[in-house]
Order: structure tokens, then C-alpha cells, then sequence
């Protein structure tokens, strides 16, 4: 099949190009190569055997006639650094998708499949429990609660304490501008692909773990701040309380999931999670991280927290299941094999600095009332 790969020069892209070459596709690449993913230009794992096309993904002339000569797609390019430059991401993750459909639908190209790179950020704070009211879609926690150290959220309706679900797909609340643009791409992608027997795929990823992961966005990864502070031999800090709940998913199997979803005809119309499976708290993903460097430096609480993050989600993966995928690897094979590729990296030692300056200037880390917890 001839496969075009927009963003398949980074993280999740360009693993997923290494699977689809080593399978027999012609692939093309459409990527722009641009900071702050790749502060060096052209990484080095680019596939080798790829066509690559250095080029922004809303170039209607080069998107037209890459897919003229295509057979599928994978749309993974993006903006993903979590800052307040809203428009950015409607502009680059929400027009780019419109403008996909748009040249298929004008040009009556033959698509056999598009699979759209969504996010768990399209649920936002997802699912919660009320043991007395049931159901629960929480709203963004006020600036004021987390001043003042509330962490956690209480039921809309009466306050009280609530317990996290798995959240179905069938669950879109998302709460910043990135999940916004990964949600109204979805909606767009799938409704287009409906209406124009475009047959498209919707895949909402957690938090994906492995070598290759963006280091030098100023927000993105767990993964990558702790293993940078074990790295330099220091302890890494929790926000919040570090209870927060995520699953954490591994690079191989995601390149898994894009591969069965690519000829399985059972996926088309549809939105998969594609998660972890088991919830871990922040402070338990330190850890794992921490062993990992063999250090004895705990990650600590320091009243710091980041405005606009979500408090838990945690993916139901049960649909994707169904189809024959499930997650083989664990978030200590994804440290072992980040913690190998990261020191490879050029330019490490102001990566957490510049982040967490960044950050703070925006607003985006915060510290609590008084400087400390209560
Ligand atoms: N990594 C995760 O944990 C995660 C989780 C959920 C969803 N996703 C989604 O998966 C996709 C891939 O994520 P990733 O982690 O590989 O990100 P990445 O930043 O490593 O890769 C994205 C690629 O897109 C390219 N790109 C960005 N803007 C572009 C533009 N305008 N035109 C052309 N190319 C452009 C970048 O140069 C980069 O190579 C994204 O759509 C992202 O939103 C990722």
C-alpha cells in the first residue's frame, strides 16, 4: 500500500513508519521538521526508506499532491506543548484535518483508510462516581481550589467525595485548548469520512512511552522530566500531591494498535482508546523511574502545580480490545528503553530549566497559596 505519514518524523510517526516499511508499504512522509520537536532539524531515526517531504501539513498544494499518490493515510502531525498559544492549536490540529477531507472529497480521491492521531485530552477530566448521584463529568477545577490545595473534586451536585472511572470513549469533555483541537479533529474526521465513504479511524492515545519522545517541547512528559532529573542526579518535583491517576501507554504496542486498525474494516467510523490499562498515581511513575536510575533521591511535594491539568484520567481500553489488540508491555519496559535512548540526546542540561521558566513566565506552573501546602 502507498501510506502517507504526516508527523512521521517524530515520536509516535516515525515508529510507526519503522513498522510499515519493515511490512512492505511505500511510505511518504510529510513533516516540518520544527522546533521545539526538533531543535536540530531532521532527527536521525527517520526511516530509512521513507520519502521525506519537509513541509507544514496545511500546504494545500504539497497535502493535494502527496495524496493524489496515496492509498491510507496517518495524520499524527500536531502542536501539542500545552501553553497558552490557543489558536495554534486549531490551526495546525483542526485545519489541517478539514483540509484533508477537503482535497479527498474535491479530488474524488480513492482513500482506502485515514486514521486520525487523537488524545486522551478529548475526554478531559474524564469519567467519575457519586455514590449518591451517579454519573459524573466534572468542569475545570477553579485556580481557587488548587491556591488553596484542593486537589481533588468534589460531585457537582452535592460536594462530596467522588471515585475515578475508566473512561469510554463515548466520554468528551475536554478542558484546554490542545483537547479541544484533538476532540473537534475527531468529530470532523469521522463525520467527513461518514458522509464522503471516506473510511477513517479515530485513535484517542494516552500518554505514550518510549525512545523518541519529544524532549525539548517546554510542557510535555512525566517520563522525560523525571528520567532528565535522575539523569542530572537530582530529585524530580510532584505537582499537586502526585496522586494524580494516569495510564501510561508503550510506543510498540501503539504502533500495534495503528497497524490493526490500518485493514480492519470493524474500525472504520470509529474512536479507539488506546491506553495502558492500569492506573498509576504520578508519584508511582517517579518511582518506577527512579529504581530504573538506581537512585535514592524520592520525588518531592513542593506546593507546585500546573494550571489547566487535569486531576485523573484513566482510559477504558475494552473496544479496542475486542478487536484483538491489548497493551503486552509495561511503563518499566518503557522507562528501560527511554532511560537507554535519552542520554544519545544532544543539548540536555538547560532542557528542564528552559521548561520550567517557560512555564512559570506563562502561568502555566503555579505554586500555592503562601508558597506551601497546609
Ligand atoms: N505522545 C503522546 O503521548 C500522545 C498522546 C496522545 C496523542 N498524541 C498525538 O499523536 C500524534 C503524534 O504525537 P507525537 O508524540 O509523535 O508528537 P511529535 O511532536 O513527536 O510528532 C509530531 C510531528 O509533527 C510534526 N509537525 C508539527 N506541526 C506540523 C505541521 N504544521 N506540519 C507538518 N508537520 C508538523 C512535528 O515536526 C513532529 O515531527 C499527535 O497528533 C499527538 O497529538 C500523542
Amino acid at each position: 500500500m502507498r501510506i502517507l505519514v504526516t508527523g512521521g518524523a517524530g515520536f509516535i510517526g516515525s515508529h510507526t513508519c519503522d513498522a510499515l516499511v519493515a511490512r512492505g508499504h511505500e511510505v511518504t512522509v510529510l513533516d516540518a521538521v520544527t522546533p521545539p520537536v526538533h531543535r536540530q532539524g531532521r532527527p536521525m531515526y527517520v526511516t530509512p526508506g521513507v520519502d521525506l517531504y519537509i513541509g507544514d501539513v496545511r500546504n494545500r498544494d504539497l497535502l493535494a499532491n502527496l495524496l493524489r499518490r496515496t492509498d491510507a493515510v496517518y495524520h499524527f502531525a500536531a502542536y501539542q506543548d500545552y501553553l497558552p498559544d490557543f489558536a495554534r492549536f486549531t490551526d495546525v490540529n483542526v485545519t489541517s484535518v478539514a483540509m484533508l477531507y477537503e482535497i479527498a472529497v474535491a479530488e474524488r480521491l480513492d482513500l482506502m483508510r485515514v486514521v486520525i492521531a487523537s488524545s486522551q485530552a478529548a475526554a478531559g477530566e474524564g469519567l467519575y462516581w457519586c455514590p449518591e448521584h451517579g454519573e459524573q463529568l466534572p468542569a475545570m477545577r477553579p485556580d481557587a481550589a488548587l491556591q488553596a490545595a484542593r486537589w481533588e473534586i468534589g460531585c457537582p451536585t452535592c460536594d462530596g467525595p467522588m471515585t475515578v472511572r475508566r473512561t469510554p470513549e463515548r466520554v468528551a469533555n475536554p478542558q484546554n485548548a490542545y483537547g479541544m483541537s484533538k476532540h473537534a479533529a475527531e468529530v470532523l474526521a469521522l463525520n467527513l469520512g461518514r458522509r464522503y465513504d471516506i473510511p477513517t479511524t479515530a485513535l484517542r492515545y494516552s500518554i505514550v512511552q518510549g525512545p523518541r519522545q519529544s524532549v525539548y517541547n517546554a510542557y510535555s512528559g512525566a517520563c522525560r522530566i523525571f528520567s532528565l532529573h535522575y539523569l542530572r542526579g537530582s530529585a524530580p518535583t510532584l505537582y499537586e500531591d502526585g496522586q494524580s491517576l494516569r495510564d501510561y501507554v508503550n510506543i510498540h504496542d501503539v504502533v500495534d494498535a495503528n497497524l490493526l486498525v490500518l485493514d480492519d474494516d470493524r474500525a472504520v467510523g470509529r474512536v479507539f482508546n488506546v491506553g495502558g490499562g492500569v492506573a498509576y498515581t504520578t508519584e508511582e511513575l517517579a518511582d518506577i523511574i527512579r529504581r530504573q536510575f538506581g537512585s535514592d533521591q524520592r520525588a518531592r511535594v513542593t506546593g507546585e502545580y500546573r494550571f489547566g491539568d487535569t486531576r485523573h484520567i484513566f482510559s477504558d481500553i475494552d473496544a479496542l480490545k475486542q478487536l484483538g489488540w491489548r497493551p503486552q508491555r509495561t511503563p518499566e519496559d518503557s522507562v528501560a528503553e527511554y532511560a537507554a535512548w535519552l542520554p544519545s540526546m544532544p543539548d540536555l542540561d538547560d532542557v528542564l530549566a528552559r521548561s520550567q521558566a517557560t512555564m512559570r513566565s506563562l502561568g502555566v506552573v503555579r505554586t500555592v497559596a503562601g508558597g506551601r501546602l497546609p
